[in-house]
C-alpha cells in the first residue's frame, strides 16, 4: 500500500465513523473493482458524471481510461470528500449534494455518456434509489 492508500483509508475510515450510513463502508474499493466498474467507458464520447466518489479511486480509474478531467462532474454528499476531491482532480466539477438531488436540476453540462456510480444503493430505501435513478437517466443521452 503506498502513502496515499494509507491516507484515503484513514480519511474514509474517519468518514465512516462520523457517518456510517452515508459512507456504508470503513474503505475505499480497491484497483480491481475500479479498473471493472470503468472499463466500459469510452473516452470522447461526452462528459461522465460519477456519484459517490469518495477519495475518487474510480475517478482516477476514468482519468487512466483517457477520460478527460474536465469531462468529469463528481457529486459527492460528504463535505470532507468534496473538500479532498476539489483538491484532487481541481479542472473536474465537483458538485456538493445530494445524488437524490439530480432529477431537480437542469443538466450541469452536455449530456452525460455515462453516470458511474460508487452510491451504496442497498442500504438506501427504493424511493431514493428510484429518484437517484431517474436523475442519473434524466442527465444522460441517448444510449448512454
Ligand atoms: C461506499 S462509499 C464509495 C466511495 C468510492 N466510490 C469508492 O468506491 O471507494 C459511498 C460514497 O457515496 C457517498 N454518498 C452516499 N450517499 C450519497 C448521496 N445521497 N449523494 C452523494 N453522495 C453520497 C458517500 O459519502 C461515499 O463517498
Amino acid at each position: 500500500m503506498n502513502a496515499t492508500a494509507v491516507a484515503d483509508f484513514f480519511q474514509f475510515f474517519r468518514s465512516y465513523l462520523s457517518n456510517p450510513w452515508q459512507v456504508s463502508a470503513i474503505a475505499p474499493s480497491g484497483q480491481s473493482l475500479a479498473r471493472l466498474m470503468t472499463q466500459e467507458i469510452v473516452p470522447g464520447t461526452g462528459p461522465v458524471i460519477e456519484l459517490g466518489p469518495g477519495t475518487g479511486i474510480f475517478t482516477r480509474a476514468l482519468l487512466r481510461r483517457g477520460i478527460a478531467e474536465r469531462d468529469l462532474l463528481l457529486i459527492e454528499y460528504g463535505s470532507d470528500f468534496v473538500r479532498l476531491l476539489q483538491e484532487r482532480f481541481p479542472r473536474a466539477r465537483v458538485l456538493w449534494m445530494d445524488a437524490r438531488q439530480l432529477a431537480q436540476y437542469e443538466r450541469f453540462t452536455a449530456p452525460a455518456s455515462a453516470v458511474v456510480s460508487g452510491l451504496p444503493l442497498l442500504s438506501m430505501s427504493p424511493r431514493k434509489v428510484i429518484a437517484i435513478l431517474t436523475g442519473a437517466f434524466r442527465h444522460m443521452q441517448e444510449g448512454g
